[in-house]
C-alpha cells in the first residue's frame, strides 16, 4: 500500500449516506402499499367493531364493517385482505361440520365484499381451528390429529370458499397432501382460478397467542399443535415442505412466523424464484404495538422497519395487522 493511501479510508461508505436524498438514492429495498395483505377478524352481527384486547388497534368486525374495511383497504391501495372468523362456541363440534357450511361466517363475508366489486382480492384461512371444539387445526380422535380424514374436511371447505368467490385459498393447517388435494377438486369443480397461497413453512409458535384469543379458539385448544406445525428448530425441511407444496399445486408460498424466521424466507426465495410471502404473526404485531404504548419504542418507526426486513429478506409481500397503518404512512 502507497503511505500516503493509509492516511485515510479508500471508501467511505458514509459519503452515501450524508443527505437524505442520497440516502433514497442508494436505497435497496423498499416498502409499498402492494406488498401488505391485511388479516381481519370477522363475527357475526351488525355495526360490531369489537377490540381485540391483546391486539391494541385491531377490531373483530361484523360483515358490514368488514366490507367497509375492505373498501378502505382497496383505496389504500392494498391488494389483498384475508379473512378469519371469530365463531361462536355453539357452533363448534368434533365434526367441524360448519367448516363447509355455506353460510358460515366466512363464506357470506366473502360474498359480501365481492359484491361490492372492489379491486381487492379475498383470501381465506383453510384450518379446521375456528370451527373444532378441541381447537385444533385437524380432526381428532383419541388425542391424534388424522392428517388423511381432516384433507378430505378441508377440501370441503375449500370448495365452499371458492364457490363463494375467494380469489385465494390459504390452507394453514400444516396436514400433508392437502394441497394435492385441494388442487384436484378445485379442477374438478371448475374452478381452475381460484390461487392457492399455501402456508408451507408453519412453526409451531408462540407467536399465535394473540390470534388464538381473537378468534376465540385459545380456550378451546387441548395440547399444543407440535405434531403437525413444524419444529423451530428446523430448517432444510422447509425446503422440502415448499418444493412438495409447489409441486402439489400452490401458487404462491408463506413463512410463518416472520420475524424469527427471515432466513427461511430467503433460502426459499433463493432456491425457488417463486412468489414468497411471510405473515408478521399476531404475537409480533402485539410486541412492536405493546412497546410502543408504552413509550418504549417509537412504534411507527419500528413497524416500516421490521416490514422492511421482509422484503429485504426476499419476501414479495407481507400478511401483516399493520397494513391499512403502514399504507395511510406511506401515502403520506
Ligand atoms: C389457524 C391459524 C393460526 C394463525 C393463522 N391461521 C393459528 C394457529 O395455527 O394456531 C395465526 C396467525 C397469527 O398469529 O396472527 N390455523
Amino acid at each position: 500500500m502507497h503511505p500516503s493511501q493509509a492516511a485515510f479510508p479508500a471508501t467511505r461508505f458514509r459519503r452515501m449516506r450524508r443527505t437524505e436524498s442520497l440516502r433514497r438514492l442508494t436505497q435497496e429495498n423498499v416498502l409499498t402499499a402492494n406488498d401488505l395483505i391485511w388479516p381481519i377478524f370477522i363475527r357475526d352481527g351488525e355495526n360490531i367493531r369489537e377490540p381485540v384486547v391483546s391486539m391494541p388497534g385491531v377490531d373483530r368486525l361484523s360483515i358490514d364493517l368488514a366490507v367497509q374495511a375492505a373498501e378502505e383497504a382497496a383505496g389504500l391501495g392494498i391488494p389483498a385482505l384475508c379473512l378469519f372468523p371469530y365463531t361462536d362456541p355453539s357452533v363448534k363440534t368434533e365434526a367441524c361440520e360448519e367448516a363447509w357450511n355455506p353460510d358460515n361466517l366466512t363464506n357470506r363475508c366473502i360474498r359480501a365484499i365481492k359484491a361490492a366489486v372492489l379491486d381487492i382480492a379475498v383470501m381465506t384461512d383453510i384450518a379446521l381451528d375456528p370451527y373444532n371444539s378441541n381447537g385444533h387445526d385437524g380432526l381428532v380422535r383419541d388425542g391424534i390429529i388424522l392428517n388423511d380424514e381432516t384433507v378430505e374436511a378441508l377440501v370441503r371447505m375449500a370448495l365452499a370458499q371458492a364457490d363463494s368467490g375467494a380469489d385465494i385459498l390459504g390452507p394453514s393447517d400444516m396436514m400433508d397432501g392437502r394441497i394435492g388435494a385441494i388442487r384436484t377438486a378445485l379442477e374438478r369443480a371448475g374452478h381452475k382460478d381460484v390461487a392457492i397461497l399455501s402456508y408451507s413453512a408453519k412453526y409451531a409458535s408462540a407467536f399465535y397467542g394473540p390470534f388464538r384469543d381473537a378468534v376465540g379458539a385459545s380456550g378451546a385448544l387441548k395440547g399444543d399443535k407440535k405434531t403437525y406445525q413444524m419444529n423451530p428448530g428446523n430448517s432444510d425441511e422447509a425446503l422440502r415442505l415448499i418444493e412438495r407444496d409447489l409441486r402439489e399445486g400452490a401458487d404462491m408460498v408463506m413463512v410463518k412466523p416472520g420475524m424469527p424466521y427471515l432466513d427461511i424466507c430467503r433460502r426459499v426465495k433463493d432456491s425457488f424464484g417463486v412468489p414468497t410471502y411471510a405473515y408478521q404473526v399476531s404475537g409480533e404485531y402485539a410486541m412492536i404495538r405493546g412497546a410502543a404504548l408504552n413509550g418504549w419504542i417509537d412504534g411507527e418507526k419500528a413497524m416500516v422497519e421490521s416490514l422492511l426486513g421482509f422484503k429485504r429478506a426476499g419476501c414479495d409481500g407481507i400478511l401483516t395487522y399493520f397494513a391499512p397503518a403502514v399504507a395511510r404512512l406511506l401515502r403520506g
